[in-house]
């Protein structure tokens, strides 16, 4: 199957190009978060300090470290109970969803937001901002491995299986060409055949200099890391690069 059309819109090369020339910087200074249970406040993420760069972060830990919640409060779905967010110097602490996406953020769902009667040319039109041709939708569609003769102009619906939809989610997110864009277990649902491509689809934002931050237990995603941030009980417990974490991960149980 093939993947990758090498051809690129000049818009699409010429926001290759800035990204290459300027570094986005995420800041995370201090980010804690509390619940209130049972009359108790639990803390779910305990002071995270993280300076994020282009290329690709991925964030891993134990089920319930804290790192879904961590993408939520980026993409402010939910707010920090103290510390504060910089986007290239400026506080987005305080912004709404809407205002971080028209900054340049996007967080991947679970699965692609459904509207009756929209087709999936239609999602990847409304992802990428403006009218983009057949071709350029189709060219969304082969990265994350879907033919677009079959699935261009069906509906988003529940009658696409589990894993189709979550490869349109997947398209529609590398549609938006944000500046920074976070992926929650991008692995979830996609079968072993299809996951290679899942992993092109990584390395190309990366030679596009691309800010990436996936949140993901998969070792053949942690290998690609440019650099792996260990979520543990809400606190960062390690970063580094593969070569100095993954011995860590891999040496007492398996990461995947
Ligand atoms: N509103 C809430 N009330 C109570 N507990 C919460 C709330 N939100 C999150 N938690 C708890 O916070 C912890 C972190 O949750 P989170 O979803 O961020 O974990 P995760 O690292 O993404 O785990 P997984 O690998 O299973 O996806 C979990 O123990 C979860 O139950
Ligand atoms: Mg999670």
């Amino acid at each position: 199957m093939s993947i990758f059309i090498k051809s690129v819109s000049p818009r699409n090369y010429l926001r290759g190009y800035l990204y290459a020339i300027i570094q986005v910087v995420l800041e995370l200074k201090n980010i804690s978060y509390e619940v209130k249970t049972g009359g108790s406040r639990q803390k779910i993420l305990d002071h995270i300090s993280l300076t994020i760069k282009s290329g690709l972060t991925v964030i891993t830990g134990p089920n319930g470290s804290g790192k879904s919640t961590l993408s939520s409060i980026i993409m402010g779905l939910k707010k920090p109970t103290d510390g504060q967010i910089i986007l290239d110097k400026e506080d987005i602490t305080n912004l709404s969803i809407t205002d971080r996406a028209k900054k340049g953020l996007a967080l991947s769902f679970q699965q692609p937001v459904k509207f009756k009667g929209i087709t999936v040319y239609d999602l990847l039109n409304v992802a990428s901002g403006e009218l983009i041709s057949e071709k350029e939708a189709g060219k969304y569609l082969k990265e994350v491995g879907l033919e677009p003769a079959r699935y261009l102009l069906r509906e988003v619906n529940n009658k696409l299986s589990g894993g189709e939809l979550k490869r349109i989610e997947l398209a529609s997110v590398l549609a938006r060409h944000a500046k920074i864009t976070i992926f929650d277990e991008p692995e979830a649902g996609i079968d072993l055949w299809s996951f290679t491509n899942l992993t092109k689809v990584f390395k190309k934002m990366k030679k596009d200099h691309r800010t990436v931050i996936i949140v993901s237990h998969q070792e053949r995603i942690l290998n690609i890391a440019d650099r792996i941030v260990i979520l543990e009980n809400g606190k960062i417990k390690n970063s580094g690069t593969p070569a100095t974490i993954l011995p860590e991960i891999t040496g007492g149980r398996h990461a995947a």
